[in-house]
């Protein structure tokens, strides 16, 4: 096969940031999804529907000329969320909401520190027809990092979905065997996206030979048995797993640091690197369900109208993209070649 014509893909889990770093990313992004579900860890959070919306006309700012791409909104969940919150955000068109955990991950901080404090928010979130967007790690110091998804799980997760049968619950980048058998065995209403870095990578690849800040990301990558049950759930063709890629740029001094920011920028090359998994698998007849439907019906959105053609060629990413402050990020794969290339 030399070329590989889907449905446009959507992407259900982005980090677009703010600023003039939007002139990256929003065209990266734009390039080859017509939708994203955009997260809203800014600082200060994006909190409210006014908020949301003030984020939206700047990112739509942001988009090439001629672009159709559409930012799906979503809401930040804090100790302080009201129900009266969900139900204005609803009104002007956010679709979720999303958990941290207070101190999960980038911009945590003022999350939410008690779940079962959230639960008259699910309630209203329910009602209202609104996602429950799920960073499924618990942060407790004593838990190690390598099962903070497992004991999420086990302690957070099993309860809110038991607890809230009609709340539509996406369990955002599944890192673990445990998270796919658990969405993979619960209600239709529970889904899960699906990161590039995870199906294609696992914790050798972050630590043997040496530290790869770039690979860093939260959660963090497992072992290799965990990634392979991930690449299983995607090759079956479930819909209950689709794509989120979690491209989360970071300046390239911020990732190579003492203390190193997690996150992978993976725009640039996003489509093209499933692809390459897929065809790895012999599943390439699966990715458009992944990349393109499943996400859509979940959400309950259309599906997209468009298509998009990949080639069968090999092409190397760069290894560094100069952002619009002058400062450089390596991309994720940067330097590393991919067999698969959008046309454009
Ligand atoms: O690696 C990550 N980076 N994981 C997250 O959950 C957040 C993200 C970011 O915002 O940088
Ligand atoms: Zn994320």
């Amino acid at each position: 096969m030399t070329t590989l014509t889907i449905r446009t893909p959507d992407d259900w889990h982005l980090h677009f940031r703010d600023g003039d770093m939007l002139t990256e990313t929003v065209p990266a992004t734009a390039r080859c999804f017509q939708r994203a579900i955009v997260m809203p860890n800014l600082a200060p959070p994006v909190v409210n529907a006014t908020l949301a919306m003030a984020y939206k006309e700047r990112i739509l700012a942001a988009r090439p000329a001629g672009s159709t791409f559409e930012p799906l909104m979503t809401l930040y969940l804090t100790n302080a969320t009201t129900g009266q919150d969900i139900i204005d955000a609803k009104a002007v068109g956010v679709v979720a909401a999303k958990l941290y955990p207070a101190g999960a991950t980038t911009n945590s901080s003022a999350a939410v520190t008690d779940l079962e404090a959230m639960y008259p928010i699910f309630d209203v979130m329910a009602e209202q027809g609104m996602l429950l967007l799920v960073h499924g790690e618990v942060t407790d110091h004593h838990i190690d990092i390598f099962d903070r998804e497992k004991v999420f799980i086990d302690q957070k997760m099993s309860k809110i979905v038991a607890a809230f049968p009609h709340l539509k619950v996406v369990f955002e980048h599944i890192t673990t065997s445990d998270a796919a058998h658990f969405v993979n065995d619960a209600s239709d209403n529970v889904a899960a996206t699906i990161t590039p870095q995870h199906l294609l990578l696992n914790r050798n690849d972050l630590l043997v030979g040496g530290v790869r800040p770039h690979n860093f990301c939260l959660p963090v990558l497992k072992r290799n048995t965990h990634q392979a049950v991930l690449r299983q759930m995607v090759q079956s063709g479930s819909p209950k797993f689709f794509l989120g890629t979690d491209s989360a740029p970071h300046a390239k001094e911020a990732k190579e640091n003492a203390c190193g920011c997690a996150g992978c920028y993976s725009a640039w090359s996003a489509i093209e690197l499933y692809a390459h998994v897929f065809e790895e698998l012999g599943a390439l007849d699966k990715l458009e369900g992944f990349a393109s439907d499943h996400g859509a019906d979940f959400y309950g959105l259309p599906r997209n109208e468009g298509t998009i053609t990949l080639m069968r060629q090999e092409w190397t990413l760069p290894e560094e993209i100069i952002l619009p402050d002058g400062r450089p990020i390596v991309p994720f794969f940067a330097g590393q070649q991919v067999s698969w290339k959008l046309q454009n």
